[in-house]
């Protein structure tokens, strides 16, 4: 089978980090035809270095990474420091990254990768705040009906929120952003809190990251004991939710991962409950399904396939 062609929006954060490896530890499945920065966990200067030295982490020097949008559309930036540390790769002491940023702005290669590219054969995997790729559909109208999917880390349902009490981060950030891609009609698949909250960095787990043996691994255990500080504090939970590599497990192995297809529509209007990800579960309204909305996960399985893969790099 061709590797799948995806485009990373990202905002590393420790848990993209993950992503990204898993991303290019998987060569047959996927293909990363770039990194897109945005600000979100961090801001933006952060985020597009971090991805960089992820990419050099993995011997990937050669990966395309772009900055994109520095604040969300309408709203003041909102960052997740308390979680991911200053760099926002807190843990290890990473080196800085030697490989150059691309000159542009991610949007523009967004808007020029799917314009030239066959439509229909490019999936955007956000991991972050939707600015990017909402201001790519302001900019280029044409572009939306030319993306094959969209795969993205946002929202919640049953599990509520995580940085309000209905609203999850990357959405909350920029609500605005991802009122518009919620509506634009691409076909999308989102990975809410609730499947994230059950892919947890137990001890054992991490030991396993350890046990590779690699750099790769003992970075990953460090961003790991960092990172989960802060949920088991808040969830009293057995290690952190790794939340953004669910998103590149789904494209390598969907059948580690049970949901259905629901309307999902943004709060835009009210301040108590902005970003919310109003989902309609039981079809109790007459807005159409445009998501196919993920709801369980195969964790054992989500684990062995992110280590093995790890163990690649
Ligand atoms: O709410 C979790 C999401 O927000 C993850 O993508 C994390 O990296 C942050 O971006
Ligand atoms: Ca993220």
């Amino acid at each position: 089978m061709t590797p799948r062609k995806i485009i990373i929006d990202t905002d590393p954060g420790q848990d993209d980090a993950f992503a990204i490896l898993l991303a290019l530890g998987s060569p047959e499945d996927v293909d990363v035809l770039g990194i897109t920065a945005v600000a979100g966990n961090v801001p933006l200067n952060w985020t597009e270095r971090n991805a960089r030295i992820v990419c050099e982490l993995a011997g990937r020097a050669d990966i395309k990474v772009y900055a994109g949008c520095d604040r969300p559309l309408k709203r003041k930036l909102v960052t997740a420091e308390h979680v991911h540390g200053k760099t926002g790769l807190d843990g290890p002491v990473m080196v800085e990254p030697t490989m150059a940023l691309q000159p542009g702005h991610a949007v523009d290669f967004i808007i020029d990768t799917l314009r030239r590219e066959p439509a229909g054969t490019v999936t955007l995997c956000p991991l972050g705040p939707l600015t990017n790729i909402a201001t790519a559909f302001q900019k280029a109208p044409d572009v939306v009906e030319r993306i094959q999917q969209i795969v993205l880390m946002g929202g919640g349902c049953f599990e509520g929120g995580n940085i309000t009490p209905v609203a999850e981060f990357n959405i909350f950030v920029d609500p605005e952003a991802a009122d518009i891609v919620f509506r634009a009609g691409v076909p999308l698949v989102v990975m809410p809190l609730d499947v994230t909250h059950k892919a947890l960095t137990t001890k054992a787990r991490v030991a396993a990251f350890r046990a590779l043996g690699t750099n790769v691994g003992r970075v990953a255990a460090e961003w790991a004991d960092f990172f989960e500080r802060f949920d088991k504090e808040k969830y009293g939970s057995e290690g952190a939710p790794l939340h953004d590599p669910c998103v590149i497990a789904w494209l390598i192995r969907p059948e580690l991962f049970t949901g259905r297809r629901v309307n999902v529509t943004v709060e835009v209007q009210s301040e108590l409950t902005m970003g919310q990800t109003v989902t309609d579960w039981w079809g109790v309204t007459d807005r159409a399904p445009n998501a196919l909305f993920m709801g369980g996960i195969d964790a054992d399985g989500f684990f062995a396939l992110l280590t093995e893969r790890l163990g690649r790099l």
